[in-house]
């Protein structure tokens, strides 16, 4: 069965809307079309989070919160979830959320500009978490700017929340809403507003169908890219395929030499389950994006985007990952290393689409990743770097060096490689490699950082990793 209607829950109904226009952004339908304008617009490219609003996922039988960035979301995507906005968190007897007060209490607003977004991002902390952790704190505001208040009073509130219970309307009726999200048509959507198309079908089988007649098509995954050729580029999407309905894309799967991930699992899904094999990838994605964007955002869609500046991309080339393509008729498997052809070019071809990332696990190699940019959180790369090494008896028997941000396409430093491969591991040996660094690399000046810059970074990232190893020590400024 296919619908051309999205159902979702607000306010504890089902609302549906008949051919949503599959470019407006959730942000443009809360404000214009519901009028409720507590949430705000600020950069409308996911960098600030005042447009903050929470979607209720069902999983399992659960509620999980997701805050997300409503300026860079499409409309459409509120398929099968419970919209939730700043004005719905005053309690049934019209006092504060626990959220709102805790923000009363320790002065966490002056302008108020600011305020519906972090009021969001704590909402969602507070429901899906007990234990609130400064880690905890740290990430859940990561994505939320403030001009005016400062972060301390923020993060005091956000704190104060501590081991509260959840008491909250929302876990009265917890039941009530699973009950509605369970009653929504769960059927593949078919839009067509005005010549614009959308499709979120929910079986591979259908996506196929959909690609042979639309090779043309956008895909759609998390869409902290792709919507942004609306928000910023002002351009309209014709067609538009949504992949988020295939649950079987859904999935991180271990085996005793491989680590799988599904196209569209969330890279805050992936962080947390790859934190045990890999920990500088889990510090890296802490530090991609915000949990707005790693909540939508993920690892398919950073390598289809194949931005020289990817985070996750030199460390899977690094880690030798592999590239599983779904065309309509074959699967075809591409080490990532070959898939990059130039500036955000890949070898994905018309009709094809990444159906999963496959990691290798080599426990005996040490793993290093650092990433430099400006900012310490919600900031893209000037530089990052990526290292693994097999070292034995003191020689490196196996080096794989990538970084992103040194040329147009993430890429491996194979002179250095060579030069270090059979090397005693010493300080001499890296001295001596690192000086190739501009024979593997000619960077660009731009205004995220300058040639030589760059340059310097790389360098010195391979000096640090093999001061990081040599003693047995991690050297971080966090
Ligand atoms: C505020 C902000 C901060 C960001 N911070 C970072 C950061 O720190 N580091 C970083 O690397 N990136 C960052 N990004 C960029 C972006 O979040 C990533 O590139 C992200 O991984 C894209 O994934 P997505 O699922 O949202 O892709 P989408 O936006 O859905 O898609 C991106 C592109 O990939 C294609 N695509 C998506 N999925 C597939 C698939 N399965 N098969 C084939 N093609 C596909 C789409 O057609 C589109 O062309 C940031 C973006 C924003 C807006
Ligand atoms: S308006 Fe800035 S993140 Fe959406
Ligand atoms: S209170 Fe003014 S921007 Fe935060």
């Amino acid at each position: 069965m296919v619908s051309n209607t999205i159902q979702f829950i607000f306010e504890n109904k089902i609302y549906k809307i008949k051919n949503p226009d599959p470019n407006k952004t959730i942000l443009d339908y809360v404000r214009d079309d519901l009028k409720k304008t507590g949430t705000k617009e600020g950069c409308a490219e996911g960098g600030c989070g005042a447009c903050t609003i929470v979607l209720g996922e069902l999983n399992k039988n659960k509620i999980i919160y997701k805050a997300i960035n409503a300026c860079i979301s499409f409309l459409p995507t509120l398929n099968g979830k419970h919209l939730i906005l700043v004005e719905d968190l005053i309690e049934e007897d019209n006092k504060l959320h626990p959220v709102q007060e805790a923000m009363v209490k320790f002065h966490g607003s002056q302008c108020g500009f600011c305020t519906p977004g972090f009021a969001m991002s704590l909402f969602s902390m507070y429901k899906n978490y007990s234990k609130i952790s400064n880690e905890v704190v740290e990430e859940a505001l990561s994505g939320n700017l403030c001009r005016c208040t400062g972060y301390r009073p923020i993060i005091d509130a956000a704190k104060s929340l501590n081991n509260k219970k959840d008491q909250d309307k929302f876990k009265k009726n917890q039941n009530k809403t699973i009950n509605l999200l369970k009653k929504i048509n769960n059927v593949d959507v078919e839009i067509n507003n005005r010549g614009k198309i959308y499709f979120a079908p929910k079986t591979i089988v259908n996506l196929k169908k959909i690609l042979k007649k639309y090779p043309n098509a956008k895909i759609l995954s998390g869409g902290t890219d792709l919507s942004l050729e609306v928000t910023k580029l002002r351009k309209q999407l014709k067609t538009i395929i949504s992949l988020n309905s295939i649950e079987k894309l859904n999935f991180i799967k271990k085996s005793k030499s491989t680590i799988e991930i599904g196209a569209i699992t969330s890279l805050f899904d992936f962080q947390n389950f790859i934190k045990k094999y890999f920990l500088d990838f889990y510090n890296i994605l802490k530090r991609y994006g915000s949990l707005q964007i790693r909540n939508v955002g993920t690892i398919a869609g950073n390598i289809a985007t194949a931005s020289p500046i990817g985070d996750t991309l030199p460390i899977l080339l690094t880690l030798d990952a592999k590239v599983i393509v779904q065309g309509i008729n074959k699967k075809k498997i591409f080490p990532l290393n070959d898939f990059f052809i130039s500036y955000r070019k890949t070898k994905l071809k018309k009709g094809e689409f990444i159906y999963s990332i496959k990691i290798p696990i080599n426990k005996e190699n040490i793993f290093k990743a650092y990433k430099i940019s400006k900012r310490f959180d919600d900031d893209i790369s000037s530089v990052c770097g990526s290292f693994s090494f097999l070292i034995k008896k003191n020689k490196i028997t196996k080096a794989a060096i990538s970084y992103g941000g040194m040329s147009e396409i993430p890429k491996r430093a194979s002179i250095i490689e060579k030069k270090l491969i059979n090397s005693d591991f010493s300080e001499n040996t890296f001295n001596k490699a690192v000086n190739l660094i501009n024979k593997d690399f000619s960077p660009i000046d731009d205004m995220r950082a300058s040639r030589n810059y760059r340059l310097s970074v790389a360098k010195n990232l391979l000096l640090k990793a093999f001061h990081e190893i040599n003693n047995k020590k991690i050297i971080r400024i966090n």
